[in-house]
C-alpha cells in the first residue's frame, strides 16, 4: 500500500481552511496527511486548532529574519525536514519567496478570482470590501500554484458566486468561503492525481 502523500499547511490567522481540509480528511475525502502547521505568527487560532487535532506545528516568526528571502529559507527548513510532498497557503499572508526545487509544489488559495483583486494589500476582508466598491456581480476564490511574483502563477480551479444586492463583505467573504471548503481539497487532490490544470466551475447556487 502506498503511503499517503505528507502536506504543510502555512496559516497566519484564524485556521479555518486547516479545519476544513481536518474534516475533508477525516470523512475520507482528501486522501492526505497533515504533516506539519507552521504560522508565522505565535498568536494565529490556527496553532490552537492544530494542537487540537494533535498535528504538529512550528512557528517561523517572519519579525525574526533581517528580510523574506531569510524568512523563505528558515520555513523551507522546517518543511524540508519533514519530507513534505507539497506546501498548501491556507490564509498564509507573508510573502514567501518559494525555492527554484518547490516550484510547482506550492498551492495558495486566494478569496477572489485572480488576476482580479490579487497581489500586495489584497488579503482576507480587504479583498471582499474592493470587490463590492468595484460593483462586481461576481466574485470567488483562486487556487493557484505560488511562483515568485505575488497572487500570479498557474490557476488551478477557480469556484465562482454571484455578488448579490445588499451584500457586505461579511456576507460576501461567507458565500466566497463555502467555496473555498470545496476548492482546495479538490485542488489538493487533483495536483496529486495529476490533472492539475486551469478549469472554472461555478458555484454559490445555495443560499
Ligand atoms: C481565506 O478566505 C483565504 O482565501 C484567505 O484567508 C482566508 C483563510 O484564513 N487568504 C488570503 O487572503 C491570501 N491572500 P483562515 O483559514 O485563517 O480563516
Amino acid at each position: 500500500m502506498n503511503a499517503r502523500p505528507r502536506i504543510a499547511v502555512l496559516v497566519s490567522g484564524t485556521g479555518r481552511s486547516l479545519e476544513n481540509l481536518v474534516q475533508c480528511i477525516e470523512r475520507g475525502e482528501l486522501d492526505v496527511e497533515i504533516a506539519l502547521v507552521l504560522s508565522n505568527t505565535p498568536s494565529a487560532f490556527a496553532l490552537e486548532r492544530a494542537a487540537r487535532h494533535g498535528l504538529e506545528s512550528r512557528v517561523v516568526d517572519h519579525r525574526d529574519f533581517a528580510d523574506a528571502q531569510a524568512f523563505g529559507r528558515a520555513v523551507f527548513a522546517e518543511i524540508e525536514a519533514r519530507r513534505v510532498d507539497l506546501v498548501v497557503l491556507a490564509g498564509f499572508l507573508r510573502l514567501l519567496p518559494i525555492p527554484d526545487a518547490w516550484l510547482g509544489r506550492v498551492l495558495n488559495i486566494h478569496p477572489a478570482l485572480l488576476p482580479k483583486f490579487g497581489g500586495k494589500g489584497y488579503f482576507g476582508e480587504r479583498v471582499h470590501r474592493a470587490v463590492i466598491e468595484a460593483r462586481e456581480r461576481e466574485s470567488g476564490c483562486t487556487v493557484h500554484y505560488v511562483t515568485n511574483e505575488y497572487d500570479r502563477g498557474p490557476i488551478v480551479l477557480q469556484r465562482r458566486v454571484p455578488v448579490r444586492d445588499g451584500d457586505d463583505s461579511h456576507t460576501l467573504a461567507e458565500r466566497v468561503f463555502e467555496e473555498e471548503k470545496l476548492a482546495l481539497p479538490d485542488a489538493i487532490q487533483r495536483h496529486f492525481a495529476g490533472l492539475a490544470g486551469a478549469t472554472v466551475e461555478r458555484g454559490g447556487a445555495r443560499g
